[in-house]
């Protein structure tokens, strides 16, 4: 450990997560050391130059106070194993893409990698940190790696599962309504339990800190994606029920989300959600009621993916049909990629599925997004010569048959949308997907507008 710090903290993964996570932990506890390491060393020149590899509101702020100070970016992994009292662990687990569970089951691939990794750079006991979402059960299998040596170092594996929504990560790190710490309820597990409840208490109050079982505190963070997926399934079903009965969703979702019991928050029909977590979660748990033969839950879980994409289905469906059933060689204008608002990443994205499905349709994509292009450039490089990436909303939408609002950027409520009318191929057309900009006014303009759940305001017959 170094001299001035009380002890030094490691991050493996310097991502999402990983980033504004330990920022914060640095920002806010001046007395450790903390040091994010990343395989990928493009990743970390970004952290430690001017322009961050993650867009996030408030986090260019805090990196920029501790840097050099107490938070380090570094190539370096295995040293800084070595020199490391408790280590975070951020990597990534996406979906498994080969063999069995191909589609459902999480990869800890790079998991795995890493436990290795930090078994053989560590010359000491440590304490390791599931930072990232995995199956119930993945401390077991860490323990029985990192145990398994014969140089009489121990490791304690706990679960400290990160509930931050990006676009709103600092705020949630700031004010967390709960930080989850779960161990082995054994004497070493119950210390090395307490000494990363040391680190958040230093500004969080003790009442948000609940500890737990490891395997409790591992199925809480999935528990809590798919009662918020379930959620947006839930509204989402409704909004075709409403579109078919004339029913207003927002209106729907006003009246439910009034009962405490429900809540108001979350409630916004959409074209479905997206975001790095949700459906590898969900799949995940799917995979794992699955295999211990809980067929019935396993099938309950997945149809909240089915719905989801059944969602952004429909939403092509929508647009196709409005527009005469053809879509070819028509010019449409996507405002937002994102896979929300405030957020320059575009994993999952829904956009990804649609901008896909319309050019299948054969329609040529005008993109904007105000941070999200370059994304989506790699998203759909292999649609080159179909798709234009323009930042200015004004600019893509002319020349257009159609928008279609697809993430719910403030700067689309306030557009003028009289200007952007005139400059589109009539009978023009508004999609939108998240139900934020004022229809009447649209159509009031001339606009044909088919927002999501509630019935279209359409000039024609
Ligand atoms: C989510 C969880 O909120 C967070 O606690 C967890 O740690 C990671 O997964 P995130 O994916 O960053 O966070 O964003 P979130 O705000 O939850 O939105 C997820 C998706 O749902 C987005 O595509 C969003 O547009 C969509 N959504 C959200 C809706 O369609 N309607 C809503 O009412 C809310
Ligand atoms: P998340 O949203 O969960 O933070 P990201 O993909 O943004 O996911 O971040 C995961 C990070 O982990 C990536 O920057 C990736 O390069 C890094 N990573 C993956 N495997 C390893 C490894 N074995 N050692 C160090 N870093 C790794």
């Amino acid at each position: 450990m170094t001299e001035d710090f009380k002890q030094n903290l490691l991050c493996i993964g310097a991502g999402y997560v990983g980033g504004p996570t330990m920022a914060m932990i640095a920002y806010k506890c001046p007395h450790y050391r903390v040091t994010l390491v990343d395989i990928n060393a493009r990743r970390i020149d970004e952290w430690n130059s001017d322009r961050l590899p993650i867009y996030e509101p408030g986090l260019d702020e805090i990196v920029k106070a501790v840097r050099g100070k107490n938070l380090f970016f570094s190539t370096d992994i295995e040293n800084n194993i070595r020199e490391a009292d408790i280590i975070f662990v951020s990597v990534n687990t996406p979906t498994k893409t080969f063999g069995v569970g191909a589609g459902m089951a999480a990869d800890l691939q790079y998991w795995e990698k890493t436990a290795r990794q930090i078994l053989a750079c560590s010359d000491s006991s440590k304490i390791v940190v599931e930072k990232s979402t995995l199956p119930v059960r993945t401390a077991l299998a860490m323990e029985r790696i990192l145990n398994s040596n014969n140089r009489h170092l121990h490791f304690d594996v706990l679960s400290n599962p990160e509930f931050l929504a990006e676009g709103t990560a600092i705020n949630d790190l700031l004010k967390p309504d709960r930080v989850l710490v779960g161990s082995r309820l054994t004497d070493s597990g119950i210390a090395a339990r307490q000494q990363v409840v040391d680190i958040y208490a230093n500004w969080v109050p003790m009442e948000r800190i609940v500890t737990s079982d490891v395997w409790s505190s591992e199925l809480s963070k999935l528990v809590s994606n798919v009662f918020l997926s379930q959620r947006i399934s839930t509204i989402n079903a409704i909004s075709a029920i409403c579109e078919k009965s004339e029913a207003d969703v927002a209106n729907v979702a006003r009246a439910a989300g009034m009962d405490p019991r429900i809540g108001s928050r979350y409630l916004n029909a959409s074209i479905g959600f997206g975001g790095s977590c949700f459906k590898k979660d969900i799949l995940n748990l799917v995979y794992i009621s699955k295999s211990y033969g809980l067929d019935e839950v396993a099938d309950y879980l997945h149809s909240i993916v089915r719905i989801n994409a059944y969602q952004k289905e429909r939403f092509v469906e929508n647009m196709l049909q409005a527009m005469f059933n053809t879509l070819a060689g028509k010019r449409i204008g996507i405002f937002g990629f994102a896979f929300k608002a405030n957020t320059g990443d575009t994993r999952e994205s829904p956009a990804i599925y649609i901008a896909r499905r319309l050019l299948e349709e054969q329609a040529d994509l005008v993109i904007s997004d105000p941070k999200a292009l370059g994304n989506a450039r790699n998203d759909l490089a292999d649609a080159d010569g179909r798709v234009a990436y323009v930042e200015d909303p004004y600019q893509a939408a002319s020349g257009c048959h159609a928008i279609a609002v697809l993430t719910e950027w403030d700067q689309y409520k306030t557009l003028d949308y009289e200007k952007i009318f005139a400059g589109m191929v009539k009978p023009a057309f508004i999609f939108d997907g998240r139900n934020i900009i004022d229809h009447q006014h649209c159509f009031d303009i001339g606009f044909n507008v088919y927002p999501i759940g509630k019935p279209p305001l359409t000039h024609l017959e």
